[in-house]
């Protein structure tokens, strides 16, 4: 039963000294925002991730991969933080210390709402970078508008500062985000396929190194097996209640 389920997570909560929560694209779908793997409405049912997630896809369509990003961007204007966002941010103010947040978002809802400290795997999708190693010469600010913009001198490229599959996660908040996870007593895992390493392997290091591991997702997820519990719900609905208080 969901709700007895719900009852012995919440004491998990109220129990745990240190708690890492570990977010996925699940927990901005409820504020509008497309996730990745949803059959219909995912990214990658419309787009192929080697096309917009590499390196390669985008040194070989550079404008396609850069306006894709930039509409991305432009989504999140009208976006607004949803219940399971600001339970985070709440249970965070409310209790100093006890909460570290790893997302592998790069949509910044949980910085918006008030969340600290939060450990961006996956980058920030609002961030400019230098596709080539940038010389004296490559100033972003004076890039030269351009889809992608260009350095005036060199004609280095800008790129979205976010991770693409077969890139490194940034080391010291991956390093951060291992410490956080091994340090903890309870993980809650919230809307996330699971699919994507080296974030996954988190859930899993988490529970060999003895924490309780909690997935909350309305779907199967590849993470389920390595649960002490499955709550099957939105982010929205179940995070304010267990967080509550
Ligand atoms: P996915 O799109 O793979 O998975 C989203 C998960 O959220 C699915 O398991 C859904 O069932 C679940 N979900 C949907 N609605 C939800 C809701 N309202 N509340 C809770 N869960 C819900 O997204 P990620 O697992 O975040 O990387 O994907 C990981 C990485 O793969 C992304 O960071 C991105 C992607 O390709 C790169 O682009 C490098």
């Amino acid at each position: 039963m969901l709700e007895d389920r719900l009852d012995t997570v919440r004491a998990w909560v109220r129990e745990a000294r240190h708690i890492a929560v570990l977010t996925g694209a699940g927990v901005s779908a409820e504020s509008g925002v497309p996730t990745f793997r949803d059959a219909q409405t995912g990214y990658w049912a419309q787009f192929r991730a080697e096309d917009m997630a590499t390196e390669a896809g985008f040194r070989s369509h550079p404008e396609r991969v850069w306006n894709w990003y930039q509409h991305r961007r432009q989504l999140m204007d009208g976006v607004q933080p949803n219940a399971g966002h600001r339970a985070l941010a709440q249970f965070q103010a409310a209790h100093p210390g006890r909460l570290t947040l790893i997302t592998q978002n790069v949509d910044g809802l949980h910085q918006r709402v008030g969340s600290t400290g939060v450990l961006c795997l996956h980058g920030d999708l609002f961030a400019d970078r230098w596709l080539d190693a940038p010389r004296d010469c490559c100033q972003l600010g004076e890039a030269v508008a351009g889809s992608p913009p260009t350095c005036r001198h060199c004609g280095n490229q800008v790129r979205p500062g976010v991770v693409w599959f077969g890139e490194m996660l940034p080391l010291a908040v991956f390093e951060a985000a291992e410490r956080a996870t091994q340090d903890c007593e309870l993980m809650l895992v919230v809307g996330t396929a699971g699919a994507v390493y080296p974030a996954a392997g988190l859930a899993h290091l988490a529970r060999s190194a003895g924490a309780r591991v909690v997935v909350l997702n309305p779907n199967p997820s590849e993470l389920d097996g390595t649960a002490d519990a499955v709550l099957r719900g939105t982010s929205a609905s179940l995070l304010p209640g267990l967080l509550a208080g």
